[in-house]
Formats: structure tokens, sequence, C-alpha cells
């Protein structure tokens, strides 16, 4: 069986995922950071191809993935000999352009000829290539969830949906048409799979919705210290979390609704684990390009603890930012393709609690992730996912 991938946002995460996942193929290096790795799993990641990937960015449209991936990487980890030589192709811009081109010079479809026609276009292409996940991993944008069916479409063809609800959509076309599976892994803030539209556009094909936003770096470990503390009955006075990047996601996060989507994803873990309110600042607060992808995080929270004494946490760490999402992502292609085979539709909280930092479906709780993960290797062991 051949897993055909195709991935939205040819970035540093998309790098960091095809080179990884070339080097698991010609086997120079461990599956570190793939969370299902020590499973024998349904679908093996070793069959994930990369088929198609598409970008806004004009510098990297035409490009074949290789010189790509070559160019941002080659100074930083080892390179496989065979990696893909697909061309990148053009995406869509839609209502989410605002403030990228002050970045890099971009350039959508949707700029030469009708929204929809565009959508179409790139439909047929998931079609021909015969694609069976697609990966968002575009620049985080500002986007708000469709409220009904009719609003999705009047909002998708006068070019006011986001880039990402456009290739969703995109998606849905694709498996309609066919009769295909596809399953569409929503890796940025953008509510999709906390849009009940969109999921159900999902569940009328048969196909799968995973999502919201990648969970790595600090979000996970906060929703396990705050659950370690709420198991505790200590009373959190205050949490506050910053991170400083120097990546072009960072860069992007400094244009303030883009940076405002972050803060709406990473903050729903207070009140979820810990059903109050604790006062908090929880988000993306700086970029400095010298400090490259090995982000700063820092941390502290403070609890009253028995006899009404004050305790205290401070946590500081350097993270590798994208190679921890590109390893989720290994799973996730095979996940999802193994959870349609098994007629698992719409969206799947069981996969997003524990991959997603806002998992869908909307209001579905943001638990620990330790907890999530062992609810969800009992799930897959159910479904025969994972083998025993
Ligand atoms: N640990 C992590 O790195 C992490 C965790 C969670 C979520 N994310 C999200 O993953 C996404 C990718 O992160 P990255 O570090 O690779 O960022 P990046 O800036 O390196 O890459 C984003 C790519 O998307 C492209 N792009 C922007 N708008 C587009 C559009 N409309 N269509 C097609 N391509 C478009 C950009 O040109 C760029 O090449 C970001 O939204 C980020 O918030 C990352």
């Amino acid at each position: 069986m051949v897993v055909k991938v195709s991935i939205f946002g040819m970035g540093l995460v998309a790098s960091h995922y095809i080179v990884g996942l070339y080097r698991l193929k010609e086997g120079s290096m461990k599956p570190y950071g793939v969370p299902l790795a020590k499973y024998d799993l349904a679908v093996d990641f070793l069959e994930e191809e990369i088929v198609s990937v598409y970008d806004v960015d004009t510098r990297k449209v035409g490009k074949s993935v290789r010189d790509i991936v070559t160019e941002s990487l080659k100074d930083v980890i080892p390179l496989p000999s065979s990696l893909p030589e697909t061309e990148v192709r053009k995406g869509l811009l839609m209502g989410s352009a605002a403030g990228l081109d002050k970045l890099f010079p971009v350039s959508g479809r949707d700029q030469e000829i009708e929204p929809m026609e565009a959508i179409e276009e790139i439909a047929n292409e998931l079609k021909k290539d015969s694609i069976d996940v697609v990966f968002n991993l575009i620049s985080t944008e500002p986007a708000e969830p469709f409220r009904s069916e009719e609003e999705l479409l009047k909002r998708i063809k006068e070019g006011k949906a986001s880039a990402a609800q456009a290739y969703a959509y995109a998606t849905y076309l694709a498996s309609k048409d066919t009769g295909k599976q596809i399953a569409f892994i929503n890796l940025i803030p953008t509510p999709l799979a906390n849009d009940p539209v969109m999921v159900n556009l999902f569940a009328e094909t048969n196909s799968l919705l995973l999502g919201d936003d990648g969970a790595t770096g600090a979000t996970p470990l906060t929703a396990d210290l705050l659950e370690h503390l709420a198991e505790r009955n200590r009373l959190i006075r205050f949490i506050v979390q910053f991170n400083i990047g120097g990546n072009t996601d960072f860069l992007a996060l400094t244009i303030p609704e883009r940076n405002l989507m972050k803060e709406k994803t990473k903050s729903s873990i207070v009140e979820d684990i810990l059903g109050y309110d604790a006062p908090h600042y929880i988000r993306p607060t700086g970029y400095v390009e010298a400090i490259g992808d090995r982000k700063f995080v820092a941390m502290d929270i403070e609890w009253i603890t028995f006899n009404g004494l004050v305790d205290e946490l401070i946590v500081n760490m350097r993270i590798n930012d994208s190679p921890a999402l590109a390893g989720l992502a290994v799973d996730l292609a095979r996940l999802s393709k193994a959870l349609m085979e098994r007629g698992v539709k719409g969206t799947c909280y069981e996969v997003n609690a524990f991959y997603m930092k806002n998992p869908g479906p909307k209001n579905a709780k943001n638990e620990a992730r330790i907890k999530a993960y062992y609810d969800m290797l009992k799930y897959l062991k159910e479904l025969k996912i994972i083998k025993e």
C-alpha cells in the first residue's frame, strides 16, 4: 500500500517532514520523535510518499522540493540521497493574504482566475494525483468558522474564505467527485476540525478532517503540568508562558491578527484542564532571527498548596520547533489512512486530543496529553490499528 501525501505550505515543518521521511525510508536514522513508532501499526510510515506540494511564495513556486529542502536544511541535518523532485505548485491566497506580502513576495491562482475556479483546479489535481492525505502547513492566518454551508459557499465564491478553508474545501470536492476517501490534516490554528460545517462535509464523503493546530513544544507540557497540579487539588494563582523564535513562522506571527489565532488555540488548555479560568498569559511573544528554529520557551506557574502556602514552578527550555511537528506528521498520515479504512469519518477526537492544540470537534475538551495518549492507544487497539 502507498499513502499518497500532498502538502500545502512548503516551509520548515514540511521540509523536516520530507527529509525525515526519506531518511527513515533509507534507514539512516531512528524514528525518535514519532510517537507511535514503537508500536506495530496497520499502516507503516515507510508507505508515505510525497506526491504534490503547494505554496504562494514566488521564490518557491516552480522549484523542486529537493532544491528547497536542500537550501533550508543542508547545514542542519544530513540529507538523504533520494528526495522528491516534485515541483512546487502555485496555491491560493484567498482572504488570508493580508500582511503576508510584507514578509515575502506572494502570488496565488485566485488572483488570475475566479476563486471557485482556482479551488476546482486544485481539487482536480488532488484527484489526478490520487491523493490519500493532505497536510495543511501554511503560515498561520486569521480565519473565522462558517455558520452554515450557504455561508461557506458564499465566502468561498467571493474569495473571502481563508486559504486553509479553501484547501479543505478543494479536498472535500476531490473526494466527493471520485468517491475516494481523502484525509485533511490541519496543523495550523484555523478552526476546521472545530467547524461543524466543515466536519459535516468530510463526514458526507466518508473522509476525515483532523485538527486543529499541531501540539508541540510548550503547550502539551503545560497541559500535563496543569493536570498534575489539578489532580493534587492545588489552586493555580497564575500561568505565564512565552515563546521566542527566529523562524518564518514566528515572523508571520508578528502580524497581530495571526498572533491572536495562536493565542486562541494555546489558551484553551487552562479552563479545560483546571475547570476554572486561572489568570494566564500564553502566547508566542516575539521574533529574534538569530535564535533560529530552536525557540526559547519560558514558563512560570504559581499555586496554593496545603496550609495556604505558595509554590512555584519555573521552566526554561530551547526546543527545535519544526522537527517536533514533523515527527507528529509522520504518524498522522498513516493513522488517517488506517482510520478511514475502518470507517472513521468526520473528525476523530481520540486522535486530535493527543496530537492537536485545539482538538476538534467544536467544544471538545483539551485534556492532559498523558491521559489523551493512553486513551488513544486503547482506541487504536480496539480498532486494530495498533496490532497487539
Ligand atoms: N512546532 C511547530 O513548528 C508548529 C506547531 C504547531 C503549528 N505549527 C504551524 O505550522 C505551520 C507551518 O510552520 P512552518 O514553521 O513550516 O512555517 P514556515 O513559515 O516555514 O512555512 C509556511 C509556508 O506556508 C507558505 N504559505 C503561506 N500562505 C500560504 C498559502 N495561502 N498557500 C500555500 N502556502 C502558503 C509560506 O510561503 C511558507 O512557505 C504554521 O502555521 C505554524 O503555526 C507549527
